[in-house]
């Protein structure tokens, strides 16, 4: 089996809590949904982000969320503000429902957020952040000010934190004052738990209101909640698994640089790369040595800027150490670095 470092999953199996309440719980499966159980977990989710319990609606993966708000786009005609590059998933759903998408480019080598463009583009609009943004890694909001500034312009302000428990920053508070900031959160990273696909948001009730006349519901299995609920009520492992991966990713960016690899700091359980070439060469080569990573060039819209850039998981210690073998090995046959 390849090493797969191409879609941001934890190299973990889910904690042995989680594994047990699914087994618990999956011979409910002949329900919907199990009432107590569900409840069980919105009160986890809330306790675990510090908020009311109302605030906090489960999707299936922030994707689910994520795609009921480009619905929300489609059928109200509104356009989407978001910063570029970011999700690049996103591009393909506004393409597909030909949404209005007003890029505002991020700056420089260190991808900083040009504030003042988002806020005139933000007019009217649904703001889309990632941050951490995926796929440059960086934070692009450090203050609450913007985001107060934005939600008086936009119709919806979008912030995505899935990658919160690595970046350690949030601004779920906001949701108290701010009607429509959405947080978007997911239990896919740092809890070890993709595959049950469950995400979540944060949002006063008006905006889950919102989410919810979009969509049938009862979409989050019932053995993927129990999933959940036994992942949130053992945070050791996952505080466990966010400092390896954090450590992890520390050193393999130190050894990228030294060997004269672009890469900026990470506050996800992915990197960014810069290579001196093309990327799909380095992604070919590293593919016959079953390493699977991803190439910003593979979407459309970031071809022309991004050819040489990478963005690849943090994965198990040896794996990195081997991926990075190969890198310099492969790097120095062609003299390429
Ligand atoms: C910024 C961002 N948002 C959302 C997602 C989707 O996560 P989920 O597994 O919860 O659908 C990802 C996954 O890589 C992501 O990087």
């Amino acid at each position: 089996m390849k090493v797969r470092l191409k879609l941001n999953e934890s190299p973990f199996g889910p904690s042995p809590l989680a594994v047990e309440m699914a087994k618990k719980y999956a011979e409910f499966s002949n329900l919907y949904d199990v009432e107590d159980l569900r409840e069980a977990l919105i009160k986890e989710l809330a306790r675990y982000s510090g908020v009311d319990e109302e605030k906090i609606e489960l999707f299936s993966g922030s994707s689910h969320a994520l795609s009921l708000l480009f619905i929300y786009a489609k059928a109200s005609n509104t356009p989407i503000t978001m910063p570029f590059p970011t999700f690049h998933v996103l591009y393909g759903l506004a393409d597909a429902y030909k949404i209005d998408i007003r890029d505002v480019p991020l700056k420089g080598k260190e991808f900083l957020l040009d504030e003042e463009k988002l806020l005139a583009s933000s007019e009217g609009s649904i703001v889309y952040i990632s941050n951490p943004n995926n796929p440059t890694s960086n934070m692009l909001i450090e203050n609450e000010d913007l985001l107060v500034r934005l939600s008086k312009r936009a119709r919806l302000v979008i912030l995505d934190e899935a990658y919160y428990e690595f970046s350690g920053k949030t601004f779920s508070n906001l949701t108290f004052e701010l009607e429509n900031l959405i947080i978007i959160r997911t239990l896919s990273k740092a809890f070890n738990i993709a595959g049950a696909r469950v995400g979540y948001t944060i949002s006063s009730k008006e905006a889950k209101q919102l989410l919810n006349s979009l969509r049938i519901g009862y979409e989050v299995p019932v053995v993927s909640q129990a999933l959940a609920l036994g992942a949130l009520r053992d945070i050791d492992t996952m505080k466990r698994t966010v400092s390896y991966i954090i450590r992890v990713r520390e050193e393999t960016m130190k050894k990228l640089l030294d060997i004269g690899i672009h890469t900026i700091p990470s506050f996800t359980n992915f990197l960014y790369l810069e290579l001196p070439c093309e990327c799909m060469k380095v992604k070919e080569a590293l593919d016959e040595n079953g390493f699977e990573v991803f190439c910003l060039s593979e979407v459309s819209r970031f071809k022309k800027p991004f050819e040489r850039s990478m963005r690849v998981s943090v994965g198990r210690e040896e794996d990195m150490e081997r991926f990075l073998e190969k890198l310099s090995i492969w790097a120095k046959h062609l003299q390429i670095f």
